[in-house]
């Protein structure tokens, strides 16, 4: 990689005029909290001083007279290397960027044309250094639809959202179309809900347009309570309007005239941002009465719901905005038919939505060319865990595991961050009613059939990648925990049965399991799929089955061996010194509070496994790596 690009002008201690030159410093959840607020003030302080005007707003007729606009946006992807900066025309990407940083990077890339190296992206594989995200694997394997504008538009613009060709979409729904076309046109385009379910969204519409009566509702879907997944959030940080836009195409399609956003609060940024599209759609004519000037009105409202992930479930989080308490009831009559206020209602969530905008944009013949038949069009997911590059991804159903986890992922990490070609071993995909696959699962297309055809689900679209150092029965109890914690109490099997569950877990994990314990685990985890009222339970034993069901020797070490084969249960780790690598240093001595260490100064050191109480001070103390588990 050159140190100096051609391309970049070199205009020592002035700042070029190049046209369209802007400075993005992603304001996403993952890059704030690792402080890119103090980066984007730095670049406001810096550019000024060079004697050039700030603007906060990009706009091409502004950046003629030379003023560079600094401006935030939604996450630009691999939040690993937070906080990330792009500087457009030249499509740079900086990484790990501190406000020190700053006067560098202004002095020498906009001042001079050069790259600032020590910023821009490594390659773990091959050690090459990247420019911009068209050279980063992570960026450049994906197919941005929803996200195209992720990373780039300043979300508190509707300015440059309109630029962007944005409420286009919606004014076509608005002044030239009918609901029915509406509603044929996402049917043909074979879209189908990214909230997990992946119910057709175009039948959803239609159901609900042919139901009779003059008020309807529909709500966009923005609680995601699923651990490790962000998706949604980082949509609605990064292109709000796009949510909105969504939304109001559904209200057209279905002739509802309100509107909600059942967000939850603890997506402070989200909340916020989504709050001022609101403000500014309504203030545009494009919300509130006589939307783009037809007979339709559209009042939209933002719900904060307090975080309970039942509230995620549709008729839960209808009783919620009503005002009860957020508990599932039966199904039939679905929300198309009697929803919110007892009137015909559609759920959406917020992907689903912003798909809308690109389809009756684009329409659906283009929307169909990616993905597969069954399942068209491109999911995103929050992809984290052991995995080099971690961050927010965006790929067509049908891409594999493979290419998820090493193409775009850049492969398993050991414990301390460093790949390790070898180290592959589970991904859990779809959050808590999901399902733990394996490496037989690796070129498994990912969508809808397929994924439920192996006992997992693709879900909202969390997906943690695990190596070999990951103990699966702990793994089936963290999503236990969490959806025992999170079952509404309604019914007695997913209320009792997923605490049952938990506590035979518990057993397993602490060497208390005999026998009947596997078979009633399984037994419990069918009853309880079977038994439960809403989603939340039917999917609970999801990662409990899947693990039973791909590391079952892995249980059974745990119950017949009493030993945990990643050596992570402290109640099941049995710990030996290895005479080898023993220096008789006496680290292990000074530290072990019930004297269960026994050796000779310079000779190997034992431990007495009638004593020792499997702290590990022994392990973490030892400089030689000489204290190992079995
Ligand atoms: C316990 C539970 C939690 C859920 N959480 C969410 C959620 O956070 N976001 C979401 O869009 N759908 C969630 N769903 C699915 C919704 O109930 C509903 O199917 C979805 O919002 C429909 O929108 P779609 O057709 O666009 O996927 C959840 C379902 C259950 C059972
Ligand atoms: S399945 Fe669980 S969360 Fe759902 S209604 Fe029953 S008790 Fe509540
Ligand atoms: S694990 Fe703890 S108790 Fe056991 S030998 Fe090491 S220091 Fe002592
Ligand atoms: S939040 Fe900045 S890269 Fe994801």
């Amino acid at each position: 990689m050159r140190s100096q690009d051609a391309s970049l002008p070199n205009a020592a201690g002035r700042l070029p005029h190049v046209d369209g030159r802007r400075v993005i410093v992603c304001s996403g959840t993952g890059c704030r909290a690792n402080g890119s607020e103090a980066v984007y003030e730095a670049f406001c302080r810096e550019v000024e001083a060079t004697g050039l005007p700030v603007v906060m707003e990009f706009s091409a007729e502004k950046t003629h007279d030379g003023s560079v606009p600094v401006t935030r946006s939604g996450c630009q992807g691999i939040c690993s290397q937070a906080p990330l900066v792009t500087i457009l025309p030249d499509n740079i990407l900086y990484m790990r960027v501190k406000p020190e940083d700053v006067a560098e990077i202004v002095g020498a890339t906009l001042g001079e044309g050069k790259l600032v190296e020590r910023l821009l992206y490594r390659r773990p594989d091959t050690d090459e250094l990247c420019r911009g995200a068209k050279d980063i694997p992570f960026l450049n394997r994906q197919t941005h639809v929803v996200l195209r504008e992720v990373g780039t538009l300043n979300p508190e613009s509707l300015d440059e959202y309109i630029r962007h060709g944005g409420y286009a979409a919606a004014r076509k729904a608005y002044t030239q179309m009918s609901p029915e076309e509406i509603c044929a046109e996402i049917s043909r385009s074979g879209l189908r809900g990214r909230g997990g379910g992946g119910f057709p969204t175009g039948r959803k519409w239609e159901a609900a347009r042919q139901q009779p009566g003059p008020k309807k509702y529909v709500i966009c879907n923005a609680d995601e309570g699923d651990p490790g997944a962000f998706m949604n959030c980082s949509v609605m940080e990064g292109n709000p309007h796009s949510v909105i836009e969504g939304l109001m195409i559904a209200a057209r399609a279905i002739g509802a005239d309100e509107a909600y956003v059942y967000i939850r609060a603890e997506y402070p940024l989200a909340v916020r941002r989504m709050k001022r599209a609101v403000a500014e759609a309504r203030e545009a004519g494009f919300l509130g009465n006589k939307v783009f000037d037809t007979e339709f009105n559209l009042h939209c409202e933002l719900k904060e719901g307090a975080g309970a992930f039942v509230c995620g479930e549709e008729t839960a989080m209808i009783a919620s905005i009503e005002g009860e308490r957020g508990m599932p009831r039966p199904k039939p009559p679905f929300p198309a038919q009697s929803g919110l206020w007892g009137k015909p209602t559609i759920i959406n969530n917020v992907e689903t939505l912003a798909q809308v905008v690109r389809i009756i944009n684009d329409g659906a013949d283009v929307f169909r060319k990616v993905g597969t038949q069954a399942a068209p069009g491109t999911k995103t997911f929050a992809l984290t865990g052991h995995v080099a590059n971690t961050g927010l991804i965006e790929v067509p159903f049908g891409t594999t595991l493979r290419e998820v986890v090493f193409g775009i992922g850049g492969g398993v990490t050991d414990d301390a961050g460093n790949i390790d070609p070898d180290g592959f071993k589970a991904v859990q995909i779809g959050g808590p009613s999901g399902g733990c696959l394996t490496r037989e699962h690796l070129d498994l297309p990912l969508d809808y059939d397929a994924l439920r055809s192996v006992g997992a689900m693709v879900g909202s679209g969390g997906l943690v990648v695990m190596n070999r150092h990951t103990c699966m029965v702990s793994v089936a109890r963290f999503f236990m925990d969490f959806t025992q914690r999170e079952s509404c109490g309604k019914c007695v099997l997913c209320r009792e049965g997923t605490k049952q569950m938990l506590s035979l877990l518990d057993d397993i994990l602490e060497g208390r399991a005999d026998e009947t314990t596997l078979p009633l685990l399984q037994k419990l985890g069918a009853a309880v799929a079977k038994g439960s009222l809403c989603g939340l339970g039917k999917t609970a034993p999801n990662p409990v089955l899947s693990t039973l069901r791909y590391f079952r020797d892995e249980y059974e070490a745990h119950v017949f061996d009493k030993t945990c084969p990643a050596g992570r249960c402290p109640k099941l780790r049995k710990l030996r010194i290895s005479a080898e690598k023993c220096k008789g240093c006496g680290a292990c001595i000074r530290v072990c509070s019930v004297h269960a260490i026994r050796g000779e100064k310079k000779k190997p050191h034992q431990i007495d496994e009638t004593l020792c109480i499997k702290c590990g001070a022994c392990q973490a103390a030892c400089k030689f790596d000489a204290v190992e588990v079995y």
